[in-house]
């Protein structure tokens, strides 16, 4: 079954892009997007370094553009994957009514790592380390998506 996956972040410039490269690559098979709760970066391609970092692990994100996450998307898409708890509260709070569609962490479907978020390489600059939470919980939600009915 294929499956309309969005990833979220603040920039869509590093994780979410990361996320959805991740992801594709792992199940093509699904539809993919990802955005930032920003506006800040729309229209940039993924930040140098983590399309760098990425590019190692055979993972390419050079097609991917930021753009902000709209209230739209819960209807666009069966399931929203932000990175921290800023992503998830500002995704909330564009939900419309009567939308149920599921917002999750990318954390939630990698619970042995005990990581409780995305740190953003961004700041810390730790791009290979953003990367191997994403490869993990990626792993995680590929697997979710073919055990759910
Ligand atoms: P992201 O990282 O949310 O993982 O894309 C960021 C990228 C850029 C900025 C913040 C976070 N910024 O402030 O420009």
């Amino acid at each position: 079954m294929t499956h309309r996956i969005l990833f979220v972040c603040l920039g869509n410039i590093c994780r979410s892009p990361a996320a959805e490269g991740a992801f594709r690559a792992r199940a093509p098979q699904h539809q993919t997007d990802s955005a930032g709760t920003s506006g800040w970066h729309i229209g940039d391609p993924p930040y140098g370094p983590m399309q760098k970092a990425a590019r190692a692990r055979d993972i390419d994100l050079s097609d991917l553009r930021a753009r902000q996450f709209v209230a739209e998307d819960f209807h666009r898409f069966d399931l929203i994957v932000g990175m921290d708890a800023d992503n998830i509260a500002n995704i909330e709070a564009l939900r419309p009514g009567g939308s149920d569609t599921p917002v999750r962490l990318l954390t939630d479907f990698a619970p042995h790592t005990g990581a409780d978020h995305v740190p953003d390489p961004y700041y810390t600059r730790d791009f290979d380390g953003a990367l191997d939470l994403i490869e993990e919980a990626v792993e995680g939600l590929a697997l979710h998506l073919r055990t759910q009915h």
